[in-house]
């Protein structure tokens, strides 16, 4: 019998593994010596998810709605979501068109894998929210990093066109942008749109964020002409309701992508929990007023943590949507994941250093604002010693 080293699947070897997560596993670390961290590496909303929400899986769970559903998703919520997607995102959709997924990171799994075969191209714009690249990458395809800054300087179309090669499958939109805050315009999506049409292509649409903008709109890409059937719309309860851990989101596609997400959802989850799904159903129902007043309070979180690092000397743009701000840190240093570490090891702020979202990143950290407004005042104050 041979024995050998255990090795794993080729197509893992060139996956990374989050840096998001050594940022976390850091702060445990310096929290468990006892140390004060202001943190603000993290992706969470600051609220805790409405009691609606929780009674709902209370009352699923006291009812026994706690058997398989169909893997694509309990019949209710997916009703209630097509009807969603028609009033609020422009989306002509039913609930066949609705599959429910473990979280948004799982519906764009699915639809990495659904689509995109070994040597395909993916346009991504950069910087990207950093599981992306990894995400294409388990598909064997190749992220073509297209810099958003530039292409809205010098035109989207001519720069997708500059980055696209003969391979290019698909495009990758997300819109409000995780970590740069950037929210495409109507006319940018329409320029989007109409590229993938001219040559063929599937967009991937990341709308995690479309209740959080603080200037201009949230706009679906798949609610233009032509593109219901060519786009694969991902979105989540976790940003707008406070339900990271409850792990409930969508994706929404015609046929036959529907198809393959279906295969993909079978194959790896079965579906997401019953119970949750049923507590999900809650949020659609609460007053369109509560998510307007979240987006308030972190209107004023943005303002606040901007305005503090840009009278520090950080510049910082101010994000038009998502709750991320993404400083320059050439003052400290030009170097991201240096920058970030001394501001971790000595102002005892956690920051992502901006190269992990990509080479267009490098230069600049991560802040997260969806925190207590103590919280950015405290973590303000630290970072101020620190660079004075
Ligand atoms: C851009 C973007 N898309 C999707 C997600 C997915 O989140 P979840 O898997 O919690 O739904 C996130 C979470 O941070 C994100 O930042």
């Amino acid at each position: 019998m041979g024995v050998g080293p255990i090795r794993l699947a080729e197509r893992l070897d060139e996956v990374g593994f989050s840096e998001i997560v050594v940022v976390r596993n850091k702060v445990m670390e310096m929290r468990a010596q006892g140390k004060t961290v202001h943190a603000f590496h993290g992706g969470e909303p600051f609220f805790d998810t409405p009691d609606a929400v929780k009674y709902g899986m209370v009352r699923a769970l006291v009812e026994n709605r706690t058997k398989y559903a169909a893997s694509s998703g309990i019949a209710p919520l997916r009703e209630a979501l097509a009807l969603k997607l028609k009033r609020k995102n422009g989306i002509d959709a039913q609930a066949e068109n609705v599959i429910m997924t473990t979280g948004g990171a799982h519906a764009l799994y699915v639809a990495f894998q659904a689509v995109l075969d070994p040597g395909d191209d993916i346009l991504l714009f950069s910087p990207y929210w950093t599981p992306i690249r990894d995400m294409v990458t388990m598909a064997q395809a190749r992220p073509l990093l297209v810099p958003t800054a530039s292409a809205r300087r010098k035109g989207i179309t001519a720069t997708l066109e500059e980055f696209s090669t003969q391979n290019t499958r698909a495009i990758y939109y997300n819109t409000p942008q995780n970590p740069s805050g950037v929210v495409f315009t109507r006319a940018e999506a329409e320029e989007v749109a109409a590229f993938a049409r001219s040559r063929n292509l599937i967009v991937i649409a990341d709308e995690a964020y479309e209740d959080l903008v603080y200037d201009g709109e949230h706009f679906s890409i798949a609610s233009l002409a032509g593109m219901a059937q060519r786009t694969i719309s991902t979105f989540t309860f976790s940003k707008s309701y406070a339900m990271t851990g409850w792990r409930v989101g969508y994706a929404v596609a015609a046929e036959p992508l529907m198809a393959g997400l279906r295969k993909l959802v079978l194959y790896s989850t079965n579906g997401v929990s019953t119970p949750s799904q049923w507590a999900a159903l809650e949020a659609l129902h609460l007053p369109e007023s509560q998510l307007l007043s979240r987006r308030e309070e972190h209107r004023k979180r943005r303002d606040l943590l901007v305005n503090g690092l840009n009278e520090i000397g950080l510049e910082c743009e101010l994000p038009a949507g998502a709750f991320y701000a993404f400083p320059s840190v050439k003052k400290i240093n030009k170097d991201s994941r240096k920058a970030a570490a001394a501001l971790l090891e000595k102002a005892h702020v956690s920051t992502v250093p901006g190269l992990a979202f990509g080479g267009q990143g490098e230069g600049h950290v991560r802040f997260g604002f969806s925190v207590a407004t103590e919280a950015i005042e405290a973590g303000l104050e630290a970072v101020r010693k620190f660079v004075k």
